[in-house]
This record gives structure tokens, C-alpha cells and sequence, in this order.
């Protein structure tokens, strides 16, 4: 294959990023002899093509893409494309994950619902904190002249794994036809829509004379209109778990709603696990919300990496993911602080996030806590007790109903084993260590890799350093880069020359690139980002024999004032509505037009690469974590490409990104194709540089699609700034 300019000098290597890292303006003046280098070698490459390119404005011949269909290459991975998701951003709790209640178990801290920041996470600068409620998202709720109030109660827990404190409220006085409750604001409100039943449950006892009847609402923030109602009509003096049934009629679709336990009579009533949820993604209990997951799975997406990212390592040992305290019922997750700053669920446990995979027909790629935490704590003489402990984990994900993990599975509703190949041990070890401690994955890494192995000599091992695992080779590398516009269509080289084999000449680990993503708007991407990500995608998929497994980062992120931690994320939503960014819809398009082989390709842009300005630094600057990229400096091309083949279909399939505004002429050669369909499926996606989507716009910059004119060899123009994935049929 011979992409010109292919020059991938590597710049920068295994940069740990900070994700507050000052950010500062790289100009491409500041690179000039790059420039001037890779116009040399774009010149020499254009030489060597036949053709002759003094500037842009000169370049009247068609560039060309030659796409070598008799000469299929590398088999892409089936796992080629997938998610990366964990709790940041409101990812599950008040996102993905259908409960509505806010603070269900009366654990949060007394701050609201200010979003925090994870591992150098940025301060959510927008919003100010809210006033600090006493119980966070609870209010007292009563009619005129009624007197109550409501408390945290220690003294009266429904357990003593995870219900420990309860809401008590206490009603003094009541008229008839009056009542005194407690109303909860939900996730930035609870979103009603018309002819729509909601389950709501609660644990409930009476005292103080208090025997019922309770009624559940839910209601415009008013309190003016309610929207559905029920009735429990008595209580007793013990904890007991109440269900009941809400369905709204008619009404204006609206998230300016709370939801409401009152009662009509003196006395004192204490709750606990107050749950709310609406119609879920394929009815599941406990399950998704909907527009979210219909949106994944357009996507068709291979896999699904979790629990994290940061989420795995926790801030610290208390608050890692301890997956045997997110299975089970509801009742026995005790919750835990998410390091992005604020108390997770752990509504979505491990056996939710598998039954997330079933639903899309994913694979999880499972990240085991690895005995290191986000502070540097390394679990020094405990290695061998928490490799165990993964072990444990991968059989209630994979063991059979033999086994006992695979038997407690079975016991939380789900016996049949899910499949699992990959297993990645922790998140971005740093090479230097964290907090001042030293680095000790090359430690780690062996008792682990040697452990599972050990039990599941099939699973392929994934390593989260490049370098620094000790003796024993990953199977897989996971890198992860956050980039601006140039080093994204920089890094659409990145893999051209790394060695496919090591110095004994045995085949490298492969690589899975774990979190990537352009950054630069906030709190979703711009067009300006999906269009260098599609530049990107282009030299993962020309480099699919190496690369083998790719997701974004982060996935989702709750718009709504203070839900945000991290800047530029690729699903948004506030409580009534959930959108894709321009980024989604490149994914969508790569995704859904993967291929099953790689088809070797030339290119040649019409016109020559020109200084522009880059957007500012990164997070984590140019460079990858655990891998080496290239440089934010000036682009070194203008046009990037890729194509592969269907074998179902026995299409070709070719992606073409024009990544300047000039429109540019390509002379497309199919070579070696026994027959091209002179009708061609095209699908487009283009815009303004900085139009974005949004809730009130979720489509702006979507692609079109349509049908084009086709044959072995024709000439077509890229319009500026374009995505664009054409099928060939060759039937
Ligand atoms: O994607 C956000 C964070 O970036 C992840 O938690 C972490 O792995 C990376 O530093």
C-alpha cells in the first residue's frame, strides 16, 4: 500500500495525561521545518504517482484512489468496533440506567448534585453549586396549615449491608383534606410523558401511630397537577417493601416533575430504596432507559469495555469497583463514590452491565481492578488474594452453573454464562506511578496475567502499559488517545510502520485502542471533531491486521447544569431527550460499514496540505497513553481514506475523507473487481466546522444518504469537509 506522506516519526511517547492539563494554542508556525519536510515528501509521493502537485491552487488534475479488490488483505476483527462506558458524566445514574430517584438510599452526601471531578478532572466551571440541601434531592412537601418534617434515620435500618439510614418523616398535624410527604427531584426532574406506566417500589414502616395510607405521585413541581397517582392503604409497624402501578393519561411530555410519598394522618412514616422507573430498553427489570440504548444500538456495536477507565481503579480502596457489592438485589449494594465525584448506585452491577451486552449483542471486554487505585496505592503482598478475586469475577461472568460463582449467577436470574475472550488488567498504569509512589504494574501485571491464565488459558490478556508488564507479553496493548485536529489526522498513521512483530520476531501483542476521541467542544463534539475522528477511524481500519479492537471515549455525558466532568463526550442527553454528535454519527457510519477484509488502497489527494491553526492541546497533549503518537503539527494530508470488503454482500466498501474545505476531484480505480454495479449506496455527513447537536437540535449535522453513479473507474468530487462511505456492489 503506498500513502503518501506517510511520515510517523513518533514525537511523543507513553504521555500520562492530566486531564487539566493548561491548555495552549499550537500554532503550526511553531513546526515549520515539518512543514516544509512534508511538503517535500508530499511532492516526491506525488512524483512517484505520476503526477505533479506545486500548490493548491494549481492542482488541477484529479487526485486518485486506487483500491486493490483482487488483493484482499488483513481479516478485520469481528471486535473491530465497540463502546467504552463507565460512571462519569452521569453515564448510568441519571443516564443509561432507568431509575429516576435520586439518592434512593439516603447516602449521599449533603452537597446536591454539583458534579465532581475524577483524577485531574476538570472543575465543572459552568455551574455554580447548588444551595446545599439537608437530604439531597428530598424537600418536605405539605398542604396549608399541615406541620412535618423529615430527617436521616440511623437508629431503624432494613439491613445492615446497605440500608442503614432511612428517611423518617414525621407528621404533627394534618387538616382534612390536607397531606404532609416528601417529594423527590429525580435526576434534574422526573421525565413525564403521556400513557406511560411507571413502577415505583419502596420499603416502608409505620410508627407513632402511623398505619397508612400512603400516596405516590407523580406531579408538576408545583404541585398544582398530578399526573398519576396510587395508593397504599396501610402499613405496618415492620419493614415491608410496597410496589405500586402509575400511569400517566394525557399530558404535555415534560421533566418539570417530582415524585411524592404523602400521607393524610399524624404519626411518622420511614422509607428506604425509593425507586421510580419508567418503561425500560426490552422490558428489562432494574434495566435502561430507552432512546439512550436505541441510539447504541444503531450503532451495532462488537463490544462493550467496562467498568472503566478511572471508574475500575476507584480514588482509593474503599471506592474501587468491588464487583461483589454491585450483584444481587438492590438491597444489598451498599453504593460507593465514583471517582468523577459523586455516589454511585451500583444500579448497574456487573450482572447489568452483561445483561447491556446481551440486549446489543455485545461481547464485554472486562477491566479488572488490578490492586491499584487512582492515589497510587498499590497492594504490595496482595497481589496473588486480588487476582484471585478477578478469577472470581470472569467465572460469574463465563463459569457454568457448576461453579460457584457461575451458581450465584444463576441465583441473580441469569444461568446461562455470557461469552468473554478479553480481559484487561486495570487502567493506564503510568510508567512513573501515581501520588508519588512507584509504578508497579510490571509487578502486578504477571501474578494476574499468570492467575487467569492459570483457570482460562483462552482468554486473551490485555495490558494496559505498552512497556512495563514484566516477563510475561499481553496478548493485547490498550492505548488510549485524546486529541486535538491535527494530531488526530496525524495519528491516522500512527500504525503504518509499528513493528508487527518483536525483536525475536514473534508477533507483537495487538493493539486495542481503548479510549480515543478528538477533543475540543464541550460538552459534545463539534463537526469540525467527527471529521479528524474519521480520519483517525480511517488508520485504524487500513491497520486492521494490528489493531483489532477500537472504542471512543467518553461515551455519554448528562447535559443538564452540573452533569458534566469531562469535556467532549459522545452521547448527550438531559432528562427528556438523548442525542448523537456529529462524532456519534461517523461512528455510526464506520460501524455499520466495517468490513470483513481489508482492501489495500492508494491515495493521492488532489491538493496539498496547508498551514491551518489547530484547536488547543488536549487533555493528555498529543500523545496516547500507553502508546506513541504523533504531534499535533500541521496536517501532513488532506484527503484520508480506507476500504474494505463485505463477504456477505461481496461490496466494497470505501471511506473517503475530505478533511479541507476545497473541494477535491479523486479518480476512484476499483482494480481488479469482476464487475461494479453501475449504482453505487452513498452515505454523507457534513457541516459547519463548529455546528454541534443538541437537545433542541439533535440532528443538525447528521449523515444523508443516496444513490450515485458507478463503474471500475470514475471520477468524483469531495466536496470541503465531507464523511463519506460509498458501497460498490460488485455482483
Ligand atoms: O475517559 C475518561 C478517562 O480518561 C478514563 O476514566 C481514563 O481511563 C482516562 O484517563
Amino acid at each position: 500500500m503506498k500513502v503518501i506522506n506517510s511520515d510517523i516519526r513518533q514525537v511523543s511517547t507513553c504521555f500520562p495525561h492530566s486531564h487539566n492539563h493548561p491548555r495552549h494554542i499550537d500554532h503550526p508556525m511553531n513546526a515549520p521545518f515539518r512543514l516544509v519536510s512534508r511538503r517535500v515528501l508530499f511532492g516526491l509521493a506525488a512524483l512517484s504517482a505520476g503526477l505533479v502537485f506545486t500548490s493548491e491552487a494549481s492542482a488541477a488534475d484529479p487526485g486518485k484512489i486506487v483500491v486493490q479488490v483482487d488483493k484482499p488483505g488483513a481479516k478485520i476483527s469481528p471486535m473491530f468496533y465497540g463502546l467504552m462506558t463507565e460512571e462519569i458524566n452521569y453515564s448510568y445514574d441519571g443516564g443509561l440506567y432507568g431509575e429516576l430517584i435520586q439518592n434512593r438510599i439516603f447516602k449521599n452526601a449533603p452537597r446536591g448534585a454539583r458534579g465532581g471531578r475524577g483524577r485531574g478532572g476538570p472543575p465543572d466551571a459552568n455551574t455554580p453549586p447548588p444551595a446545599v440541601p439537608a437530604i439531597p434531592h428530598w424537600s418536605l412537601v405539605n398542604s396549608e396549615g399541615a406541620q412535618g418534617e423529615i430527617s436521616l434515620d440511623t437508629n431503624n435500618p432494613v439491613n445492615t449491608v446497605a440500608l442503614t439510614t432511612s428517611l423518617k418523616l414525621d407528621i404533627a398535624s394534618v387538616a382534612p383534606g390536607g397531606r404532609v410527604g416528601v417529594a423527590n427531584d429525580g435526576y434534574w426532574g422526573i421525565p413525564t410523558r403521556p400513557d406511560t406506566t411507571y413502577q415505583a417500589s419502596f420499603y416502608a414502616k409505620g410508627s407513632g401511630g402511623f398505619t397508612g395510607p400512603l400516596t405516590v405521585d407523580i406531579e408538576s413541581n408545583d404541585g398544582a397537577t398530578i399526573h398519576a397517582s396510587a395508593t397504599v392503604p396501610r402499613l405496618t409497624d415492620a419493614w415491608e417493601k410496597y410496589n405500586v402501578t402509575l400511569r400517566t393519561g394525557q399530558l404535555e411530555p415534560s421533566a418539570s416533575s417530582r415524585f411524592v410519598i404523602s400521607a393524610a394522618a399524624k404519626g411518622a412514616v420511614n422509607l428506604n430504596l425509593v425507586s421510580l422507573f419508567p418503561p425500560t430498553y426490552q422490558n428489562r427489570l432494574n434495566g435502561d432507559r430507552m432512546d439512550i440504548s436505541q441510539l447504541l444500538a444503531d450503532m451495532k456495536p462488537a463490544f462493550l469495555r467496562f467498568p472503566g477507565g478511572n471508574y475500575v481503579e476507584g480514588n482509593d480502596y474503599a471506592n474501587r469497583w468491588d464487583w461483589p457489592r454491585t450483584i444481587g438485589p438492590l438491597e444489598e449494594r451498599p453504593t460507593h463514590m465514583s471517582p468523577w465525584g459523586y455516589r454511585s448506585t451500583d444500579g448497574m452491577g456487573l450482572l447489568e452491565y452483561l445483561e447491556w451486552c446481551e440486549d446489543l449483542n455485545m461481547e464485554p471486554v472486562l477491566a479488572v481492578f488490578a490492586a491499584y487505585t487512582l492515589n497510587g496505592q498499590s497492594y504490595t503482598g496482595e497481589y496473588a488474594r486480588f487476582a484471585q478475586e478477578a478469577v472470581d469475577e470472569i467465572e460469574y461472568v463465563m463459569g457454568d452453573g457448576n461453579t460457584q460463582w457461575g451458581a450465584r449467577r444463576a441465583k441473580d436470574g441469569h444461568p446461562a454464562p455470557f461469552k468473554l475472550s478479553y480481559v484487561e488488567i486495570g487502567n493506564e498504569d503510568p510508567a512513573g506511578g501515581r501520588g508519588g509512589q512507584p509504578a508497579t504494574y510490571a509487578q502486578r501485571f504477571p501474578i494476574f496475567y499468570l492467575t487467569i491464565k492459570a483457570r482460562y488459558p483462552n482468554l486473551q490478556i490485555i495490558s494496559t502499559t505498552r512497556n512495563n508488564f514484566g516477563n510475561y507479553p499481553p496478548d493485547v496493548i490498550d492505548e488510549h488517545y485524546y486529541m486535538n485536529f491535527n494530531s488526530a489526522l496525524n495519528n491516522a498513521h500512527m500504525y503504518d510502520n509499528r513493528p508487527r512483530t518483536n525483536q525475536a520476531g514473534q508477533p507483537a501483542p495487538r493493539i486495542f485502542v481503548g479510549e480515543w476521541a478528538t477533543r475540543d467542544n464541550n460538552p459534545t463534539p463539534s463537526f469540525h471533531c467527527a471529521l479528524t475522528d474519521a480520519a483517525f477511524l480511517t488508520g485504524l481500519e487500513r491497520n486492521a491486521d494490528l489493531v483489532i479492537m477500537s472504542c471512543y471515549a467518553p461515551l455519554f455525558v448528562n447535559v443538564s447544569p452540573g452533569g458534566q466532568q469531562w469535556a467532549t463526550d459522545l452521547i448527550g442527553y438531559n432528562t427528556m431527550t438523548a442525542f448523537g454528535s456529529p462524532s456519534y454519527y461517523v461512528q455510526k457510519m464506520f460501524y455499520n460499514n466495517k468490513g470483513d477484509v481489508v482492501l489495500p488502497i492508494s491515495l493521492t489527494p488532489q491538493i496539498a496540505p496547508t498551514p491551518v491553526a489547530t484547536n488547543a492541546a488536549p487533555a493528555g497533549g498529543p500523545g496516547g497513553f500507553g502508546g506513541r503518537a504523533r504531534g499535533p503539527g500541521a496536517p501532513t494530508q488532506t484527503m484520508f481514506a480506507s476500504s474494505s470488503l463485505d463477504e456477505t454482500t461481496g461490496e466494497v466498501i470505501l471511506k473517503v475523507i475530505n478533511a479541507v474545505e476545497t473541494p477535491q476531484q479523486v479518480e476512484i480505480s476499483l482494480e481488479g473487481a469482476p464487475t461494479i454495479g453501475n449504482a453505487a449506496r452513498m452515505e454523507v455527513l457534513t457541516g459547519g466546522l463548529t455546528d454541534v447537536n443538541s437537545v433542541s437540535e439533535p440532528m443538525k449535522v447528521a449523515p444523508k444518504s443516496s444513490t450515485i453513479a458507478a463503474s471500475a473507474r470514475f471520477v468524483r468530487e469531495f466536496p470541503g469537509h465531507t464523511v463519506t462511505v460509498v458501497r460498490f456492489s460488485t455482483k
